[in-house]
């Protein structure tokens, strides 16, 4: 870091590339954008991007002041799609006042991005509980151990719960906590984002309309 007089060595104001891999074109267009979304995600799995199911989610608080946060997409179809957290979350607490949400899957390694805007609803306990005891028991131990979002004083207390829990249900299952939950966003629109030379980038915005899509391209 270095104050206004100083030049940094790395002058963020210079980090610039061109984006050659090909546009997105009307006629590369499915009728439903999860397929689209579908076929993007596995191409960023065959590029090995890290996480690609990673999705920057944003919500906003009582006062309209927005956050972020990345989370694992888990499910997706067309009722929409399903992300797990903590139900005492910071997010979780904000979605309870406030339904809208964003997800956002940066995958600019391919020069890409998605945009998904949409509203989120609480998954049923059986879709929780389903998804719950499919994960590593170590992760199901995990989400007894931590009151995401809340403050802590060492990572040694919840190294010490971890044991403790661990001990506990060595034998049989781990029962579902009650404050972990997830969440499905109904999808109102998707945003498709690619790249293109000379900064003519691609975009393609898909809005919900009855039960079908109405797309329009959007300028760069
Ligand atoms: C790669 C990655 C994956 C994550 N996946 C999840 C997830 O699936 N669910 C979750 O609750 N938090 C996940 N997190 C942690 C969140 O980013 C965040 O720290 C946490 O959910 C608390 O957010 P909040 O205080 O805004 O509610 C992940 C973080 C990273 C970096």
């Amino acid at each position: 870091m270095t104050d206004n007089s100083e030049k940094s060595e790395f002058d963020v104001a210079d980090s610039r590339r061109e984006y050659v891999r090909g546009g997105l074109r009307r006629r590369d267009l499915t009728e439903n954008p999860l397929d689209l979304f579908e076929h993007w995600l596995k191409q960023a799995c065959e590029a090995k991007i890290p996480d690609p199911t990673a999705m920057c989610v944003a919500t906003v608080d009582e006062h309209g002041q927005p956050y972020q946060r990345i989370v694992l997409l888990k499910h997706y179809d067309n009722q929409g799609m399903v992300f797990y957290t903590n139900l005492g979350s910071r997010k979780a607490k904000q979605l309870e006042h406030n339904q809208h949400i964003s997800l956002l899957f940066p995958w600019h390694m391919l020069d890409r991005q998605v945009i998904v805007l949409g509203k989120a609803e609480r998954l049923s306990m059986v879709d929780v509980m389903k998804y719950f005891h499919s994960r590593p028991k170590d992760s199901q131990i995990a989400a007894w151990v931590s009151q995401q979002s809340s403050r802590i004083s060492t990572r040694g207390v919840l190294e010490s719960k971890f044991l403790e829990l661990k001990q506990k249900f060595m034998q049989g299952e781990v029962p579902l906590p009650s404050f972990w939950g997830g969440f499905r966003v109904t999808i109102q629109s998707v945003e498709f984002w690619q790249g293109g030379e000379n900064r003519l980038h691609d975009r393609f915005i898909y809005q919900r309309d009855g039960q079908s899509w109405k797309i329009d391209r959007l300028a760069p």
